[in-house]
């Protein structure tokens, strides 16, 4: 399973990119204000530059024709901007128009612009010019997420805390959208969202989810044991003392 960050901060980017584990990141419009976002492009731009992985931008109208217009904007961004649509009426139709048209990222404004390598590895690949994938955002039913992949989103994102939060399960959705995937032989990825505690990570790796996208604070929970902290003090001191003798 992959894993993404939930996130605006350049500083948490910057971050879990160290790690080297970081497979792409999610915004929403909460992240954004909470970063104190001013420019949603070069906000974007540098992601893209700090991360070079995908990243969903979700549009923030609940008009579908300035949906599709937003979309097709950020897709310009960058070849890595993934379209986040909410799974509602409007957003469906966004879906569907915006994934039957060619956009190109011109990356205009983009600091990074001048020999910028990974602009080169999309362009080697012919593929600055592309139709954008879409990630259906707000998905808390199985049935959201038939109608999001109907109208073409290449990924849905069932937000599993917020359903555990009113009495639901939001792993089983997770695992009954992975059963459909995979008895309709369908192509589509499951982005497992809203994960509260390194158990929905995992238990949403197992049900089937392609992907968990998180907060950073999740992420580096995923790496604490005490008895791994425990072990390497140990080996240290041991090592520490052999080299005194
Ligand atoms: C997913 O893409 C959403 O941005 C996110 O997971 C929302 O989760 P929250 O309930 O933590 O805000």
């Amino acid at each position: 399973m992959e894993l993404y960050l939930d996130t605006a901060d350049l500083d948490e980017v910057r971050a879990a990119t160290e790690w080297g584990v970081l497979r792409g990141i999610t915004t929403n419009p909460s992240h954004v204000v909470k970063a104190g976002v001013r420019d949603m492009r070069t906000h974007i731009q540098e992601m893209c530059w700090i991360a070079d992985v995908p990243i969903s931008v979700e549009v923030v109208t609940l008009d579908a024709d300035e949906m599709v217009a937003q979309g097709l904007d950020f897709a310009s961004w960058s070849p890595h901007v993934v379209v986040k649509l909410p799974t509602v009426p409007a957003g469906l139709s966004a879906m569907s128009r915006v994934t039957k048209t060619e956009v190109t990222a011109t990356c205009d404004g983009c600091a990074h612009f001048e020999g910028c390598p990974i602009r080169a590895r999309f362009a080697a690949q012919d593929a600055l010019t592309r139709i954008p994938e879409v990630n259906a955002t707000l998905i808390f039913t199985v049935n959201q997420a038939i109608l999001a992949f109907a109208a073409g989103a290449s990924y849905v994102s069932p937000f599993v805390g917020r359903l555990d939060a009113m009495g639901e399960d939001g792993v089983t959705l997770v695992a009954d959208i992975a059963e459909i995937l995979r008895v309709q032989q369908q192509a589509g990825k499951i982005i497992a969202a809203a994960m509260r505690h390194p158990l929905h990570v995992s238990t949403a790796a197992k049900a089937g989810a392609h992907i968990a996208t998180m907060a950073y604070s999740i992420l580096v929970q995923l790496i604490e044991h005490p008895l791994t902290k425990q072990g390497l003090a140990d080996f240290m001191a041991d090592y520490e003392r052999s080299q005194k003798q």
